[in-house]
């Protein structure tokens, strides 16, 4: 991660954009200089000066007309014929096969693998090198997807699925932030692109479609019962047990995560506890209710969690 991650492309997509966005910059520095110089030129050698006469007047010079009308028209001509080779790179055509969905909510980011059927959220883990089709879409307000080195941002937006590339050309993680603000916790919407080498992308994957053992004794044992006991099941899926809704983040394999609510907190047992007990004392407002669980509840349930890699 650089400090200014749209200057350090790490994908075609993000390099295309790169390029073309300090090209722009460069010819219209060009063009500030000139035109600024030229005023320049013009204020100082034309300045009023004691006892000169009246400068002679022009008016309707064709000629002066017809080179700023030209000027003007090519430097726009030259901007969109340089643009249109990073629109078809970065911009999917309509009507392709996703690879992987990615659904805005307030204020997380569900991630679905449509083939293999791997849901995971805020982190999202990719194959290096390989272009992935990602299809971004929202379940409530208008939110943007955005991992500057790999790509294009794109708002996602509630009823119209938007299409982009991912694709990253070296390992590492790379952090991408939602880029719509989308109410009071828009700022901890954060994805972390996890790009992999493909045996390790497999591995990972396997990992996350394997069904977890429920604990049947000890504070873990406990902490399983309370889930269910707990509306925890009203909002989350953990494949194996009795939850399986959709509204908050899949926690089949929250330990393997490295952030908890969306990259509000690392994701260590220190912060989960103080996660489940109050919500609020990490992400205020975030639509994790705070139950009043008891010390003893909260240890179970973390160690319940955290058995869930
Ligand atoms: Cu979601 Cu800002």
């Amino acid at each position: 991660m650089s400090a200014i991650a749209t200057l350090n492309p790490f994908s075609p997509v993000a390099g295309a954009i790169t390029h073309l966005m300090v090209g722009t910059f460069v010819l219209l520095f060009v063009i500030f200089f000139l035109v600024a110089g030229l005023i320049t030129f013009a204020l100082i050698t034309y300045r009023d000066r004691e006892g000169a006469e009246a400068p002679k007047q022009s008016f309707g010079s064709r000629r002066l007309e017809w080179t700023w009308t030209i000027a003007a028209a090519v430097t726009v001509t030259v901007l969109t014929l340089v643009m249109l080779p990073t629109i078809t790179k970065s911009d999917p055509a309509p009507g392709g096969k996703p690879d992987v969905r990615v659904i805005g909510r307030q204020w997380w980011w569900e991630i679905d693998y449509l083939d293999s059927g791997v849901v995971a959220a805020n982190e999202m883990h990719i194959p290096v090198g390989k272009r992935l089709l990602v299809d971004v879409e929202s379940e409530d307000v208008i939110h943007d997807f955005w991992v500057p080195e790999l790509g294009r941002k794109i708002d996602a937006v509630p009823g119209h699925p938007n299409l982009i590339w991912i694709e990253a050309d070296a390992p590492g993680t790379y952090l991408g932030a939602c880029a719509e603000f989308c109410g009071v916790e828009h700022a901890w919407m954060r994805i972390l692109a996890i790009a992999q080498p493909q045996p390790e992308f497999d591995e990972w994957q396997r990992a996350q479609l394997a069904v977890p053992e429920t604990p049947t004794s000890g504070a873990a044992g406990e902490g399983a019962r309370l889930f269910r006991e707990q509306t925890c099941v009203n909002c989350h899926t953990i494949v194996g047990t009795t939850g399986n809704q959709r509204v908050g983040p899949d926690l089949t394999h929250i330990a393997s995560r490295r952030t908890l609510a969306a990259g509000a907190a690392l994701n260590t047992p220190e912060q989960l506890l103080k996660w489940l007990k109050h919500p609020d004392s990490i992400k205020p407002q975030s639509h994790m209710p705070d139950f009043q669980l008891n010390d003893d509840q909260a240890a179970s349930l973390t160690a319940y969690l955290e058995t869930l890699k």
